[in-house]
Formats: C-alpha cells, sequence, structure tokens
C-alpha cells in the first residue's frame, strides 16, 4: 500500500492520536507543536497527557523511524504532502469559537509553500460552519487543495476510536482530492471487521457533521438527565428506564447514562459554538439552548441533594472521588467535579480529593483541597463521600471499609456507578442520580 509524508501541527489529544495512528499505519510523520517543553517531552518519548495505549505507540512509531517531533513548523510544512491541523479552537466568553491559533498557522501556510510544492492542508480542529471555505479562499494556490476532516475520537479511548472509527468524513469543494483520501486511508479502513465508510461531502456539510454530532450527544445526555430527574420525583429507577430504552434500535444504546451532565473540551465548548452560530444567523435554536441550561443547572439539584441529607454543609468534610470530567484521562477541563468542589469550598466544607491521574493537573487550579492518596484516605473521618467521575478502580472499592473509617457512612453516587442494595447492605446511606 503507498505511505505518505504527513505533517501534523497540534500535539494535543487530537494531534497526537492522528500522527502515531498515521505512522502505525505505514506512513512517515513529523508533528510540530509551538510548546518548545512539550516537544522536549515528546522527543525522549514521553506523552504529555494520559492516553491508554498512546504511549507505546508514540515510542514504537519513534523508535522505527515513522514518527518524528518538531517545534519548526517551516520544518514540517516541507515535510508534509499532507498538513493536518489540529490546534485547540476554544471557546471565547461570548460561546464564540476562538480561531486565533488556526488563523496563525493559515498565514504561516501561506507564507512559506511556494507555488511549485504540491501540498493538502487538511483541517480537523472543530471549526465553524464556512471556515474551511474561508481558509480556502485566504490561501488561494491552486497547489493547495484544503479538507476538512472532522475528528470524532474520545479522550480517554483515543487509540482505539482513532483505528476503529464509525466513519470517517472527508470535507472537500474538489472531486479531485477524493482518490488521494482513499489512498490515505486504505490501511486504517482494512483494519477493522467492518469498513468504517468514507463519506464525501462539501465543507459546509463536513463541518457541520461535527457541531451537529457533539451537539446531538448532549442532546441525549441532557435529556436522559432530564427524566433521570423526573424519576426521582416519582419513584422510577433511571438504569432500568435507559436500560430498556437502550434496547430499541432507533435510540441505540449510547450516552443514556445519566450522572451529573457533560463536561470536558468538546461538549461544553461545541454547543455554545453551534448556538452563537445559530444566533449569528437569526436562528434561536431553543433545543440547543435548553441541553445547555440543563448541563449548566444539573449538577445544583445533586447539590441540594447532599445539603439536605447532610442538613447544611457549612463545617462538614466530604471526599469526593474523580477530578478529570470522566474516567481513564487526566483532563481536567470543564470537569463537573471542579465545578462542585469550587461550590462545596465556598459553603464551608472541607474537601479531600482523591484521583487516580487528575490530581497533578488540579493541584495547579484549586487551592483549599486535601489531595489523598486513595480513595480511603479521602473518606476517612468524612461526612459523606461524592463519587463524581467512574474510575473501574472505584467501582472495586471495600465499602466496608471506606464506612467504617468515616464520620458518618453516606454516598453520593453521582455516576450511578453502585448497586444501591449492596451499598446499603455495606452499611452505607445511598443516593445516586435518578433512582
Ligand atoms: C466527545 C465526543 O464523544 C467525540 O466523538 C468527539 O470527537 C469529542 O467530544 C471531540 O469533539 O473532540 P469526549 O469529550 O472526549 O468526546 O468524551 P465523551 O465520552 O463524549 O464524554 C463527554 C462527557 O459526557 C463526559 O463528561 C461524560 O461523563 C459525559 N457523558 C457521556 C454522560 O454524562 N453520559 C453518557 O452517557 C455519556
Amino acid at each position: 500500500m503507498k505511505s505518505f509524508q504527513l505533517c501534523v501541527i497540534g500535539a494535543g489529544y487530537v494531534g497526537l492520536s492522528t500522527a502515531a495512528c498515521f505512522a502505525e499505519l505505514g506512513n512517515k510523520v513529523v508533528c510540530v507543536d509551538k510548546d518548545k517543553a512539550k516537544i522536549h517531552k515528546l522527543k525522549r518519548g514521553r506523552i504529555p497527557i494520559h492516553e491508554p495505549g498512546l504511549g507505546e505507540l508514540v515510542q514504537k512509531n519513534m523508535l522505527n523511524g515513522r514518527l518524528s517531533f518538531t517545534s519548526n513548523i517551516i520544518e514540517g510544512l516541507k515535510f508534509g504532502s499532507f498538513i493536518f491541523v489540529a490546534v485547540g479552537t476554544p471557546r471565547k466568553k461570548n460561546g464564540e469559537a476562538d480561531l486565533r491559533a488556526l488563523q496563525e498557522i493559515v498565514k504561516t501556510v501561506g507564507r512559506f509553500i511556494t507555488k511549485g510544492q504540491k501540498k493538502t492542508v487538511v483541517i480537523k480542529s472543530t471549526v465553524p460552519v464556512g471556515t474551511t471555505g474561508e481558509i480556502e479562499k485566504t490561501l488561494g494556490k491552486e497547489n493547495i487543495d484544503v479538507v476538512f476532516n472532522p475528528e470524532f475520537l474520545r479522550e480517554g479511548t483515543a487509540v482505539e476510536d482513532s483505528f476503529y472509527p464509525d466513519r470517517i468524513v472527508i470535507g472537500t469543494n474538489d472531486p479531485n482530492v477524493q482518490g488521494l483520501f482513499n489512498k490515505l486511508y486504505q490501511p486504517l479502513l482494512a483494519l477493522g471487521e467492518s469498513r468504517p465508510p468514507l463519506i464525501f461531502t462539501d465543507l459546509q456539510s463536513a463541518e457541520m457533521i461535527k457541531y451537529a454530532s457533539n451537539a446531538f450527544l448532549a442532546t441525549k445526555i441532557s435529556f436522559i438527565n432530564e427524566i433521570a430527574h423526573l424519576c426521582e420525583q416519582l419513584g422510577a429507577d433511571i438504569k432500568e428506564v435507559s436500560n430498556a430504552m437502550r434496547l430499541d434500535k432507533r435510540i441505540g444504546p449510547h450516552f443514556l447514562s445519566a450522572g451529573l451532565g457533560y463536561g470536558g473540551s468538546c461538549f461544553p465548548k461545541d454547543t455554545r459554538a453551534l448556538d452563537h452560530l445559530a444566533n449569528s444567523r437569526g436562528h434561536n435554536f431553543h433545543l440547543l439552548r435548553a441541553v445547555i441550561d440543563v448541563n449548566n443547572n444539573h449538577k445544583f439539584r445533586f447539590l441540594e441533594k447532599i445539603e439536605k441529607e447532610l442538613k447544611g454543609l457549612r463545617g462538614k468534610t466530604i471526599g469526593v472521588l474523580g477530578l478529570a470530567f470522566k474516567p481513564k484521562t487526566d483532563d481536567i477541563r470543564e470537569s463537573i467535579s471542579i465545578d462542585i468542589i469550587k461550590i462545596l469550598i465556598k459553603k464551608g466544607v472541607r474537601v479531600k480529593a482523591y484521583d487516580p491521574k487528575a490530581m497533578p493537573a488540579t493541584k495547579k487550579i484549586l487551592n483549599g483541597v486535601k489531595f489523598c492518596r486513595n480513595a480511603y484516605e479521602a473518606a476517612q473521618g468524612g461526612d459523606a463521600v461524592l463519587l463524581v467521575t467512574e474510575w473501574d478502580e472505584f467501582a472495586d472499592l471495600d465499602l466496608k471499609k471506606m464506612g467504617s473509617l468515616m464520620e458518618k457512612a453516606i454516598i453520593f453516587d453521582g455516576r450511578n456507578l453502585y448497586d444501591p442494595k449492596k451499598v446499603r447492605n455495606s452499611g452505607f446511606v445511598y443516593h445516586g442520580v435518578g433512582r
């Protein structure tokens, strides 16, 4: 199979996974990031994030000479016939996507790619509909094709998602690039048992597919969290309800787990960016606004429950299990756990916290929390324990032991990780979400 030379700009979750995946598939990849400290680390084979399997994949492909790192973008641009751009598009205060990092790169690409060089610029960053078309106009060179190829990987399962995607979407205004992308993705399509479809579409539709997918998944989560609230009021159990709903093929099995709401670097940002985009076209996207509002407010119901059970919060000691926005990552961006801890501290609670991977990142941004070595230490002497991130190791805790260390054995299970009966049999007062 044909192999290519790639430059991947941005060594975050998406860039690093893309670079390592394409290298593993036989291509030669140079990954660029302007953060020199990050590149220095990567050159020594150490990845700056916790992402299962990614470190090994990076090391393996560095050793076989297919993957290298540089902070010199010009070096990368010279090397790659494909230039993948995977830089962050964080949200501005008004919800709009901040495209400064991307625009900076486009400028550099325009300046340094000369007429004789044939290049394909592939935008992976999530961008508002219309952005890639603008980039195409800005670059305006016959020898540069501009394509939008959204990324659907999830943090925590980035490697698996990169190799076995449900679909690959290629947005392009130029039908001639299709052959090239068929060749680039051929080795990946051949990997799984069921070949994922390679979908070619126009630029705007490809950009919308990304926003619509994230917004729809966020909608499922807010919907199930609203049903969970009703279940609590009416004596139903959300687990029973969602488990039966999942079996309907039209509904599907995923993203129906009630909890404390969605966090992370994607859903909160992308739902707001889509809402902003809708507003900019005079469209009031009522449904999406409701999804965002439900998510913002959902955690307060949980906090009310804690306050009621503990008969006030001031002076109480609470152990918080989980800081990352989801398990298998050390990412704390827009983590519900951090929001909850900040509120608890404001309300006069002494917070003890533990997370298997996210404590170093949290220590940098949170004061006034006692960070513990394990879940038992976090629970010790506490008036209650809150399960906020459903790491596997929390599912296997010895609850009898944990309860015996606490002032009061009360658990608030924010992710419905535990079987309420078993927890109660271990001597705990149990509160879940929607049950
Ligand atoms: C999400 C999408 O799932 C990816 O397809 C997409 O590529 C990525 O955003 C992105 O745009 O870059 P990610 O944010 O890594 O991926 O994680 P998810 O697994 O989607 O979880 C997001 C949040 O939803 C987490 O806080 C999780 O706890 C919450 N969630 C998820 C629920 O509360 N209930 C569920 O049933 C599922």
